[in-house]
């Protein structure tokens, strides 16, 4: 059933605030400009008349956003052109009218981003994931295996190869340079992460290497946030060849198929923001298979369940990195952090 229209404003409104209050103000005029439309039953209205998810899930004013930024990557935005250039954004009439001109005459465009989930890869959740992966590492003395389920372009599987400042203290020595705010007393981090093989899966794996799946990649990222882009770009330059495997299979199907535990290393299976993508069944799954490829681990052979997901009430302002090793399978939670790992507050056990 397509989504309501009340339900569709509502999440846009949300979505608005969201982008506003974190320094991307064009992105939440544009979403404003697009609400505009809808609540005017516009050729916008028209473009979202038929969706079927929750528009606050499956964000959908992303999805809008998205389709502007890669048209004014490219240089087609028409007269949103200089709003983009300049990161001002018109008064919301006039946004609106713009944004009407340019879905009429891109249809095409706005309507294969409507249909696709924002797909990003983060780099910078590193900063909350690696203090985790350092915990694993230092507890059981092996080389690390890692398994990320929902890996998009299989980015963070390169942990290795950041350096983060943290603001009071710094970690690591790789070129991906990533910054954070450790909102605590600086912890006792391995000095090196020693990865052995690197494997993800996704259903839908991006290939940067692709350029328009470069470029589509690139729309996500929120023309306010240029440091973002860089960051991002470094990142791909330093991981081409890297070797990892990626998969193109359902991450739960994928996950039963591995061979883990294996003797000489942490087979560390981890996820950042794709659990809560998951339906209850899903996750009902994803637990029982960790449960049973726990079940399985020895000293020799250990397995680690990284998590990096947002709180339960899907606020998308907290984010919790939850530890589970196996033998044993003690879970605890090591932090809470920005959903990009802009800032790390350590939870003390
Ligand atoms: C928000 S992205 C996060 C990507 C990456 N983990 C990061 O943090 O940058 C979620 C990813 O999960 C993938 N995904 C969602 N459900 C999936 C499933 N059942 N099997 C495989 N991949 C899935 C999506 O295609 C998407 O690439």
């Amino acid at each position: 059933m397509p989504a309501s229209k009340a339900d569709i404003l509502a999440a846009f409104e949300r979505q608005s605030e969201y982008c506003r209050t974190r320094g991307a103000s064009l992105t939440a005029a544009l979403i404003d400009a697009a609400a505009v439309d809808i609540k005017a039953n516009g050729p916008v209205a028209g473009l979202v008349k038929n969706f079927g998810e929750d528009p606050a899930k499956g964000a959908l004013a992303l999805r809008i956003a998205g389709a502007v930024h890669y048209l004014a990557n490219k240089g087609r935005a028409g007269s949103l052109q200089p709003a983009y250039q300049s990161l001002r954004a018109p008064g919301e009439a006039e946004f609106a009218v713009a944004l009407v001109a340019l879905a009429e005459a891109h249809g095409t465009v706005f309507q294969s981003f409507i249909a696709r989930p924002p797909q990003t890869n983060e780099i910078n959740r590193l900063a909350a994931l690696i203090p985790a992966m350092s915990e694993v590492s230092s507890r059981f003395d092996l080389p690390l295996d890692l398994y990320e389920l929902g890996t998009s372009g299989g980015l963070l599987l390169a942990p290795d190869q950041c350096s983060i400042d943290y603001g009071s203290f710094a970690w690591g020595d790789g070129v991906i340079a990533l910054k954070s705010d450790w909102r605590g007393e600086a912890p006792d981090l391995v000095k090196r992460l020693d990865i052995r093989h690197r494997l993800g899966c996704d259903r839908q794996p991006l290939d940067f290497s692709d350029p328009e799946q470069l470029d589509i990649a690139h729309s996500y990222i929120w023309p306010e946030d240029p440091r973002r882009r860089q960051t991002f770009d470094a990142a791909i330059s330093a991981t081409r060849d890297l070797g990892a495997q990626i998969d193109c299979d359902d991450a739960l199907e994928w996950l039963a198929a591995r061979t883990v535990p294996k003797s000489g290393t942490v087979s560390v299976v981890f996820t950042s923001v794709f659990a809560v993508y998951l339906d209850d069944g899903e996750t009902t799954r994803l637990h029982s298979l960790m449960d049973d490829i726990g079940a399985r681990a020895t000293a020799a052979a250990p397995i680690a369940f990284v998590q990096f997901e947002p709180e339960a009430a899907m606020d998308f302002v907290t984010f919790n990195v939850d530890v589970t090793t196996w033998p044993g399978g003690e879970r605890r939670r090591i932090a809470t952090a920005h959903a990009h790992g802009r800032w790390v507050e350590p939870v003390s056990n």
